[in-house]
């Protein structure tokens, strides 16, 4: 399916390392692993990410099951969560940290970093409505970043404030943008009357000189909110978190409130965020009050090929550490059996299953494998109990008992 792909080794052990830094990172915050189905009944993310968005409107793989209910495979974390949270009997009150990782689905244009089968590794801490809170959350998605070799991102912040500065907020820039739609384009033009915030998100070229014209989102705010974000940043000046206020920052999502953030990397091309995320408030079926939270989520195949520009990545892998040559079709039992001896203690070995390919095919085979070790097994080997051992790195070759081959080999390749 277009947008989607295969990942092979050696790249697999890119996920695996994302995965690993992930599983040591995030518990060092106090959060522990979530895992929540792919698909969810659709109302979880209409209600959750917001009617009028871009995802939600267009990019959600939403279907109906043969018992005609209404499902969508998840295009974010956030939703599920809080879906989740609120299934494992969460009170007001209460408090929830978790970590999460798996693919998501939207129906966008794939191209250079944006595919429709894509992964996030991503963050939510839940019920506590703290700019401390949202300043722990920048330094975990900092630290974390910094675990997998990126520390040359670019932090930027801002602020959306409350929803009653949002309706204010909102006035001033659907009168500012009218003064000047003659230059935006035609979906800003129509962004006007549906959701104006969406002009600030805008990346059509000619738009950008009227966007960055606008007033700033701080700017506009009453003096708590500003009071909420200074903390915010204050917080993270004090833990040594460097970070750029991006006035205009509003983000995709119909859910955040106060802090929104993103991370920026010069090493992926047009689809520049590494990650995103902010504060959000929730109003989830069964309680009176919404919920509060804040989280992150980092693209995993953007933070590959953010790695990938710095150099970093796994080397080709090896399938093998010895391929067993089989001559003639007698050889090939006592080949398997030598193959588990050498499994038994630890080597990944291939066996040849033919046993009626010539020796120099079967050593191109070896050769292709990558084995350090080619075993031969042939007739005199047979009746003698013993192998024939090439080291294919430095091309000594010598024969040795089978019954040793497991010991030999593990102290060759050690040393
Ligand atoms: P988001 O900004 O939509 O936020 O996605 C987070 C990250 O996922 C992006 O920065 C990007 O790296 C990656 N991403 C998004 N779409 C694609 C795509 N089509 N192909 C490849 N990578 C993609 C969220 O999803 C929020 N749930 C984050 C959050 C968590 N906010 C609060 N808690």
């Amino acid at each position: 399916v277009l947008g989607t792909s295969d990942i092979w080794e050696p790249e697999v052990s890119e996920w695996l390392l994302l995965e690993q830094s992930a599983r040591n990172v995030f518990p060092r915050y106090g959060f522990s692993e979530l895992r929540t189905p792919v698909f969810e009944q659709t109302s979880v993310f209409v209600r959750g990410i917001g009617n009028e968005t871009e995802v939600v409107q267009k990019e959600m793989y939403t279907f109906e099951d043969r018992g005609g209910r209404s499902l969508t495979l998840r295009p974010e974390g956030t939703a599920g969560v809080m879906r989740a949270i609120l299934n494992s009997g969460f009170s007001e009150g209460d408090e929830r940290r978790v970590f999460y990782m798996g693919p998501m689905f939207r129906g966008e244009r794939p191209a250079a970093g944006r595919k429709r089968q894509f992964h996030q590794v991503g963050c939510e801490a839940v019920g506590r409505a703290s700019p401390l809170a949202d300043a722990e959350m920048v330094a975990m998605l900092w630290d974390y970043l910094q675990s997998v070799g990126l520390d040359d991102g670019r932090l930027l912040i801002n602020t959306r404030g409350t929803a009653e500065d949002r309706v204010t907020a909102a006035t001033t820039y659907r009168e500012f943008f009218e003064s000047h739609a003659g230059k935006l384009c035609e979906d800003c033009r129509r962004r006007l009357e549906t959701n104006v915030w969406r002009i600030l998100d805008c990346k059509v070229e000619s738009c950008r000189p009227v966007v960055d014209q606008a007033p700033a989102m701080t700017d506009l705010l009453s003096p708590e909110s500003c009071a909420f974000f200074s903390r915010v940043c204050q917080a993270l000046e004090g833990m040594g978190v460097s970070y750029e206020v991006a006035p205009r920052l509003v983000r995709g999502l119909d859910y955040y409130e106060h802090t929104v953030f993103e991370v920026t990397h010069a090493g992926l091309g047009a689809q520049d965020a590494v990650a995103g995320g902010g504060r959000y408030r929730l109003y989830l079926p069964g309680l009176k009050n919404p919920v509060e939270g804040v989280g992150f989520a980092a693209g995993m195949e953007r933070l590959i090929m953010a790695r990938e520009s710095r150099g970093l990545g796994s080397a080709a892998r090896q399938d093998a550490d010895a391929y067993v040559v089989c001559l003639g079709l007698e050889a090939l039992v006592p080949g398997q059996v030598l193959g588990k001896t050498l499994r038994d203690a630890g080597l990944r070995v291939i066996v040849e299953t033919l046993g009626d390919r010539s020796m120099k095919a079967q050593m191109r085979a070896a050769n292709k494998s990558g084995a350090r070790f080619c075993l031969i097994l042939g007739e005199s080997e047979l009746e003698q109990a013993t192998v024939s051992c090439k080291d294919m790195k430095t091309s000594d070759q010598y024969e040795l008992p089978q019954a040793e081959a497991a010991s030999r080999l593990t102290a060759e390749l050690a040393g």
